[in-house]
C-alpha cells in the first residue's frame, strides 16, 4: 500500500507568508491543514489553491489566544485528513509598544498566541506521533517556528512581540530536547519581507535593502527554507536565518519605525 500523503498544519495561513509557505509546501506534495482565525475568505482560496497543487486540504479556524481553541485544533486536523505529521507555526500577533507603555494585557495577549499556542501545538503533535508509533507505524514529524531577525538585532520597538518571540526560541531548543525523538523543532527566522500598513511602497523597498546581501528576505527564500526544515531530516534545535543578512547591522528602532 502507497504510504498517505505527508499532511501539514500551518496556521495563519489564509494570507501573506503563511499563505506562501503553505502553497510552497502543496507544490512539493504535502496535503496542507490551512489554519486561520478572521480570514475565512482568504483561508478558503489558500486551501481551494492547495487542493489544485496536491490533491487534499481543508481549513480550520482558531483563535490561538484561546486555550480550548487550541487544545481542539490538532484532534480537528487529525480527524479530517486521519494523520498529521509537521505543523508550521507562522501566525503571529503583532501589536506596538514599548517598554516605557508595557502591560501585563499586552503581554499576555503575545505570549498566548505566540508563544504558549506554539508549545501547546508541538506537544499536541508530539502526542499524536507516539500514538502512531505504538501501533508500529515509524512515525516521525517536525514543528517549524517561524521567528525574527530582530531577536538577534534588538531594539525597544515591538517590546511584547520581541518577548513572546524570545520566548518561542527558547521553546524551540526546550522542544527539540523534549520532544526527541519523534518531534524535530526548528526556527526560521526572516528579515524584512512583507509590507506593513504602516510603511509605503517605497519606503518598504528603502529598508528591504537595507541588509548585508542588498536585499532581505523573499517569501520564495523563507517558504524554501521552511520546507528544507521540514524535509530535513538530521535537523533540530536550532534556528536558520533568512533575512540578507539583517540581523548583522544594527538598527535602532523598527523598520516600520525609523
Ligand atoms: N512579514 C514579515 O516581514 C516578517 C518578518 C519577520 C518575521 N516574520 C514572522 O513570520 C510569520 C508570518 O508573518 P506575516 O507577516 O505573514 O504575519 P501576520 O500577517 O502579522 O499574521 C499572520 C496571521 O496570523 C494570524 N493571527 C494573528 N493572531 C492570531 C490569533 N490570536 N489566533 C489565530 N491567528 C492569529 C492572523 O490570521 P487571520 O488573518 O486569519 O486573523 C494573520 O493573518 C510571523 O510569525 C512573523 O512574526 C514576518
Amino acid at each position: 500500500m502507497p504510504a498517505p500523503a505527508r499532511t501539514v498544519l500551518v496556521t495563519g495561513s489564509a494570507k501573506r507568508l503563511g499563505r506562501e509557505i503553505a502553497l510552497a509546501l502543496a507544490r512539493s506534495g504535502w496535503q496542507v491543514a490551512v489554519h486561520y482565525r478572521d480570514s475565512l475568505e482568504d483561508a478558503t482560496r489558500t486551501s481551494r489553491e492547495c487542493t489544485a497543487l496536491s490533491g487534499n486540504s481543508a481549513s480550520f479556524r482558531a483563535n490561538l489566544g484561546n486555550e480550548a481553541a487550541v487544545r481542539n485544533l490538532l484532534p480537528r486536523v487529525i480527524a479530517h485528513f486521519g494523520h498529521l505529521d509537521a505543523v508550521v507555526n507562522s501566525a503571529s500577533t503583532f501589536e506596538h509598544d514599548t517598554p516605557a507603555g508595557f502591560s501585563f494585557a499586552a503581554m499576555d495577549k503575545h505570549m498566548r498566541s505566540n508563544t504558549g499556542a506554539a508549545v501547546l501545538l508541538a506537544q499536541a503533535l508530539h502526542q499524536h506521533l507516539a500514538e502512531r508509533a505504538k501501533s508500529g507505524e515509524p512515525a516521525r514529524g517536525a514543528f517549524v517556528n517561524l521567528l525574527d531577525q530582530k531577536l538577534w538585532n534588538q531594539n525597544p520597538d515591538f517590546f511584547s512581540y520581541t518577548l513572546s518571540k524570545a520566548a518561542l526560541e527558547a521553546a524551540t531548543t526546550m522542544l527539540a530536547l523534549g520532544l526527541a525523538p519523534l518531534v524535530r523543532v526548528v526556527g526560521v527566522a526572516p528579515g524584512l519581507t512583507l509590507t506593513s500598513p504602516m510603511l509605503s511602497a517605497e519606503q518598504f523597498e528603502a529598508r528591504h535593502k537595507m541588509a548585508l546581501l542588498d536585499q532581505s528576505s523573499t517569501p520564495e527564500d523563507v517558504a524554501s527554507t521552511v520546507l528544507f526544515a521540514l524535509e530535513n531530516q538530521s535537523i533540530t534545535g536550532t534556528t536558520l536565518l533568512v533575512d540578507g543578512g539583517q540581523h548583522l547591522i544594527r538598527f535602532e528602532r523598527d523598520f516600520s519605525l525609523m
